[in-house]
């Protein structure tokens, strides 16, 4: 884990204007900056950003964040990316390389990223030298423009055609990056021959490898890629992620498919938000990746048996990934179609309207288990009910599962309860949810001392800990922000939040965020701040005394503590006046 002192250090030191002003020029517009939403499309600007909070936020769509979460968002960036990401801006290190599942184990040799664009930039222009490469494009149907828009290229037939591109053709980089393998002899020779090129790239747009094509049908195999390399993980890339982010908000919707081909005729028809993996499963990274950008994916396999297997895997694999915000379908296409062949045939309309049709995963999984069940005998329903156990222990999304395991309990025969005593499931933990929609409602007292002290917490002071003894979650939320207060009181409200996100449930975090970046910045906080710590000491003298009321009710006077006799006189007195 990245310590959490170097995160707050990080959103305090490096300017969340400077990180976003990078890739959408904002404008001064009071207090705060503002420019059309990235993440939505809008004629006037209702993207502002703020300077001394340290948030963004759009009050068309409701999209907010640090300047952590502006990265995660618009580059697609996972957390401890994002981190990584804003620590070069900032010019620090971070601390303690963390080993977490999704950072890729990087040995990064300089060179390797050059490279591969060097390879790329010599593929593209080979494809403008061979007329046989580009009809063959052409007969499959592409458009000039498109294979431009996926940098499409060409790697001429020949062992060793790199060399022209890199006099250090014996280099260990060409190797280690995949464009260049080793024979038993020890001799080098080019990877990819007479193959039309696709380029992989990561969500920044760099070229991190390679698909290659065969044009002789008579080659094998069809499609080869490069390997693993420091800089490309099958299992966490998608083909055609960076191109199709901007199209997947668009379209509130991502489509996963197979193939690099299906990825371009389908953007080629005016369907921009497909990606592919990459000859491999789609994998529990790939969902998460897809996650970021939208909540919707639709997976769209060939109707083949190798397809249909797929979509089974990707299901499976989906699994732990789940939240109950996440909508995922398969659409299953006539066994003879790929999905550059249905869009080819059907166009656009048609793949959108079948899409409409595609199976909810939960229907899959209930589909697919009673495919070769007919559910009659005792024996049927033990092994339907074996087989759905592990499928119902993977998901944590609390919604999608009760609601599946009730279906599976009524097709076995079996009541809800004795579902849950049967499967034991893995507790649930707290999710992401999908975002709600922006309402204001007042806030609380405490919720507005909590909003106070976010934006001054050199203002608190440890007894405003005394004020807080309400166990609700208003009160844990505030008794978290007062100690994160107390621990960095020259943090920014954003980074004060990042602290207490661990102990604060994430949609209401969402909700904190939201109403702290709709304060008026006029507000004289200090004085807010004192209003509503008398406010907030008065609730809590009314507390005590109802509490003490009941205690009376109870006891003896005799059997109450001095402090309870004093409390009681002045509870006296005051009433008296
Ligand atoms: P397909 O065999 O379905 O090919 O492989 P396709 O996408 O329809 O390709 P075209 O239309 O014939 O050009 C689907 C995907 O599986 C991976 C590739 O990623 C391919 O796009 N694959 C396939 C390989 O990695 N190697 C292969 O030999 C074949
Ligand atoms: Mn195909």
């Amino acid at each position: 884990m990245i310590p959490e002192s170097f995160i707050q250090e990080l959103i305090n030191r490096v300017d969340i204007y400077d990180v976003i002003n990078k890739s959408v020029p904002l404008k001064k517009a009071g207090a705060n900056y503002s420019a059309c939403c990235p993440f939505h499309n809008e004629k006037s600007p209702s993207f502002t950003v703020s300077p001394t909070k340290q948030f963004y936020h759009c009050f068309g769509c409701g999209a907010h964040g640090t300047s952590i979460g502006f990265l995660m968002e618009y580059q697609g960036l996972s957390f401890v990316e994002a981190v990584h990401e804003l620590a070069k801006i900032a010019g620090m290190i971070v601390p303690q390389e963390t080993r977490e599942l999704d950072t890729p184990q990087k040995k990064i040799i300089p060179g390797m990223q050059e490279a591969l664009q060097a390879a790329l930039n010599y593929y593209r222009a080979e494809l403008k030298k061979s007329p046989r490469a580009i009809e063959y494009l052409k007969g499959r149907g592409l458009s000039g423009q498109v294979a431009a828009n996926f940098q499409v290229g060409y790697a001429p037939a020949g062992w060793q055609n790199l060399q022209s591109v890199f006099p250090q053709y014996d280099s260990d980089v060409l190797e280690t990056i995949g464009l260049v393998v080793k024979n038993e002899q020890g001799k080098r020779y080019d990877r990819f021959r007479d193959r039309i090129m696709f380029p992989i790239h990561d969500q920044k747009g760099q070229v991190i490898g390679f698909g290659g094509r065969v044009i002789n049908p008579e080659d094998t195999p069809k499609y080869y890629n490069s390997p693993e390399t420091p800089l490309f993980q099958k299992g966490h890339e998608l083909y055609g992620l960076f191109m199709a982010r901007r199209a997947m908000r668009d379209a509130g919707r991502a489509l996963v498919v197979e193939g690099y081909m299906d990825v371009v005729a389908l953007a080629q028809f005016g369907i921009e938000y497909a990606v592919a993996s990459l000859g491999t499963a789609t994998t529990p990274f790939h969902i998460a990746k897809l996650m970021r950008q939208t909540d919707e994916i639709v997976f769209c396999f060939d109707g083949d048996n190798a397809g249909l297997k797929a979509a089974w895997r990707a299901a499976m694999n989906a699994l732990s990934a789940l939240t109950d915000g996440l909508k995922l379908s398969f659409l299953f296409l006539p066994s003879e179609h790929d999905p550059d062949s249905f869009v080819r045939e059907f166009g656009k309309e048609a793949f959108e309207a079948k899409m409409k049709t595609a199976l909810p995963l939960s229907q899959y999984i209930i589909q697919y288990l009673s495919a070769e069940n007919s559910l009659q005998s005792q024996e049927d329903k033990v092994r339907f009910l074996n087989d759905a156990e592990p499928i119902l222990q993977q998901i944590h999304a609390p919604r999608l599962r009760l609601l599946l395991s009730k279906r599976i309990a009524e097709l076995a025969g079996v009541s809800q309860d004795e579902i849950q005593t049967l499967i034991k499931m893995p507790s649930i933990q707290r999710q992401k949810q999908a975002m709600p929609k922006q309402v204001r409602t007042p806030v609380s007292i405490q919720r507005r001392f909590l909003l106070m002290l976010l934006m001054r917490p050199d203002l608190v002071n440890g007894e405003d800990l005394s004020l807080v003894k309400g166990g609700n979650e208003e009160d844990h939320l505030l008794i978290a922000g007062i100690n994160a207060a107390i621990l960095y009181p020259s943090s920014k409200p954003a980074a004060i939040l990042h602290h207490m996100q661990d102990k604060v449930d994430a949609k209401l975090m969402r909700e904190i965020e939201r109403e702290l970046q709709l304060l008026d910045d006029s507000l004289d906080i200090a004085l807010e701040m004192s209003g509503a710590r008398k406010q907030l000491t008065e609730i809590s003298h009314q507390r005590s005394h109802s509490n003490l009321f009941d205690k009376i009710k109870e006891k003896n006077l005799s059997e109450l503590t001095d402090e309870e006799k004093t409390l009681l006189r002045s509870l006296g007195n005051s009433q008296q006046k």
